[in-house]
């Protein structure tokens, strides 16, 4: 078995990453920081075993540093997908910058995704950081992971971040979703300003980062 990579290296490898050059406020476009999505990838793998020579989807991608981040923790193969171009050009740049050759990107609408893959790719596991909803888009976050539980296999996993106000929410929409849902950790998450209309440079926001497994 391949040696896990320890967080505090993969944390430095994702710091090297472009983010957005210009972030597109209505598609809430903040990316992950290196230190949240090293812990994330992190705990999924040494806890859960969810990306060693597992087949991931990247949903709402944005730049990939999930995606990227899951094939160096040993994922066999990643789809990014994301609505915006821009943010997929970054991704390539950053892809290629560590000569991957194991992660597709995707340009499509979340919700059109379903008929764009037709029920052939099934993934062991969906990670995402989702929009949260917050900007004339209500409604999103649950949609994703909705999109996100229709695109898994049979045995497989969603990991996902949301605002910890949706706790309630995410826990009565479980069971209709036929997952067993849970809460691993509760972060302060920044995110900037400009998404906030917040006068500082940046706002801490507690989120959850959360597990659905299909029952
Ligand atoms: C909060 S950002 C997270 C980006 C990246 N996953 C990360 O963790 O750094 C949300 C991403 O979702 C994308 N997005 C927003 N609405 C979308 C939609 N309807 N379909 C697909 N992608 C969408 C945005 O372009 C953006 O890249």
């Amino acid at each position: 078995m391949a040696k896990l990579m320890k967080r505090k290296e993969l944390e430095q490898h994702l710091q090297d990453l472009d983010g957005f050059s210009k972030p597109k406020i209505l598609l809430e476009q903040y990316e992950t920081r290196a230190h949240i999505a090293a812990c994330m990838l992190h705990t999924i793998e040494s806890a859960y075993g969810d990306l060693g020579q597992k087949t991931i989807l990247d949903l709402g991608c944005g730049c990939s540093v999930l995606g990227i981040g899951s094939v160096l923790m040993g994922a066999s193969y990643v789809l990014g997908v994301d609505v915006d171009e821009e943010a997929l050009q970054i991704s390539t740049s950053n892809i290629n910058q560590f000569e991957l050759t194991d992660i597709d990107l995707i340009q499509c609408d979340v919700k059109d995704l379903p008929s764009v893959l037709e029920r052939k790719a099934k993934f062991d596991t969906v990670i995402m950081n989702p929009p949260f909803g917050t900007k004339h888009n209500k409604g999103v976050d649950s949609l994703f992971v909705e999109i996100g539980l229709q695109c898994l296999g049979e045995k497989g996993v969603l990991y996902s971040l949301h605002k910890s106000s949706t706790r309630g929410y995410f826990n009565r929409k479980a069971p209709g979703w036929k997952v067993e849902a849970r809460v691993l950790a509760q972060l302060r998450y920044d995110l900037p300003a400009t998404y906030k209309f917040h006068n500082k440079s940046s706002v801490d926001i507690e989120v959850d980062f959360w597990r659905f497994g299909k029952k």
